[in-house]
């Protein structure tokens, strides 16, 4: 299982896989590292700003080596408010990397292609499960499934 170590290891070796144009989209319950994960990911691209959890704007975007929009749809109830967002957008930016968190609310908008990594509780209080899966043509050759 994840120790936190372990899984900003991940992040640091994600973040040299990266490229403009890509999709991350996290999953699981609250409480079960999204945003801490999203956290160091930032900071190993750069990102010289204090990354907090968009809940309550529902987008930061921030600098770094390469511009990063980072979303958070907890407050999302209805298809209404992914349209609100503007949310297909975010799926065209060529120029960005997009990270979202409580993906699972995109249901029936989710995109084609992405990385998907869904957190959830490990039996240790200090540890976290991390399933990372590519989904679509373009994500399954450049990255591997794998549970941390
Ligand atoms: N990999 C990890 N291992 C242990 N604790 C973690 C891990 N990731 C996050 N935490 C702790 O869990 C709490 C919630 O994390 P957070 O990233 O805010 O969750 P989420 O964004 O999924 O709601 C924080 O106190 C954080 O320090
Ligand atoms: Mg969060």
């Amino acid at each position: 299982m994840g120790s936190l170590h372990a899984i900003e290891a991940y992040a640091r070796a994600l973040s040299f896989q990266l490229k403009k144009g890509d999709i991350l989209l996290f999953n699981g319950e609250m409480g079960t590292g999204k945003t801490t994960f999203i956290r160091a990911l930032s900071r190993y691209l750069g990102v010289q700003n204090e990354v907090t959890s968009p809940t309550f704007t529902t987008v930061h975007v921030y600098q770094a080596s390469l511009p990063l929009y980072h979303l958070d749809l907890y407050r999302v109830e209805r298809l209404e408010d992914l349209f609100t967002l503007d949310i297909e957008l975010y799926f065209q930016k060529t120029d960005a990397l997009v990270l979202i968190e409580w993906a699972e609310k995109l249901e029936d908008l989710t995109p084609k292609n992405y990385l998907s990594l869904s957190f959830s509780y490990a039996l240790k209080p200090d540890e976290r499960i991390l399933e990372v899966l590519p989904v679509g043509d373009t994500y399954t050759p450049r990255f591997q499934k794998q549970t941390l």
